[in-house]
């Protein structure tokens, strides 16, 4: 009798612990995860504070559980766009969730959820490549041009030892909403 149920959790365990790594694959950013390169040479590299120059370029990145290393690519819905900008342009509320002037926006359009956003230098805004939606990172992912009428949500952060880390979940729902 233990024998066999001795077997059965043997076969059971491995299941619920991929399941459980795919769950937290899935999660949405947390409080206490790390930022890795979502793509290019570094993907999956730890991001600091300092890989980040002010003005730009901005750097796409996915959430990681710190406890486990697990980066949560499992959704394209994580992915994170991060940009340092100039602290003193930053307006009241997103200054609270920047760090040195770094801020985190989802990566995904709120008009028809495109990703691949083209960072418009000369005006530090993202420019969406499907329906040119235009938001402003400095003031909470404002819309400036385009069909989209939800601002990107925004991800607070915080830092320590150098490390860029989130600092709580995204402010309103990622993707599209169509009701
Ligand atoms: S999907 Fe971004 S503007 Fe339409």
């Amino acid at each position: 009798m233990h024998a066999a149920l001795g077997t059965g959790l043997g076969l059971l365990l491995p299941d619920a612990a991929r399941a459980q790594g795919a769950d937290a694959a899935n999660a949405r950013p947390q409080d206490g995860d790390r930022l890795v390169y979502a793509d290019g040479d570094r993907k999956g590299a730890v991001i600091k504070l300092d890989d980040l120059k002010v003005g730009g370029p901005p750097v796409t990145a996915m959430p990681q559980d710190a406890a486990t290393g697990t980066v949560r690519d499992g959704s394209r819905l994580n992915q994170i766009l991060l940009v340092r900008l100039d602290p003193s342009r930053l307006q009241v509320d997103t200054q609270a969730r920047a760090v040195q002037g770094v801020v985190a926006y989802s990566a995904v359009c709120t008009h028809a959820g495109c990703d691949g956003f083209a960072w418009t230098a000369d005006k530090q805004t993202y420019k969406c490549p499907c329906h040119d939606s235009e938001f402003d990172p400095a003031d909470a992912a404002k819309i400036i041009g385009g069909p989209a009428t939800r601002r990107l949500p925004a991800l607070p952060l915080k830092s320590a030892e150098g490390q860029l880390l989130v600092a709580g979940t995204f402010t309103s729902r990622v993707g599209v909403i169509s009701n």
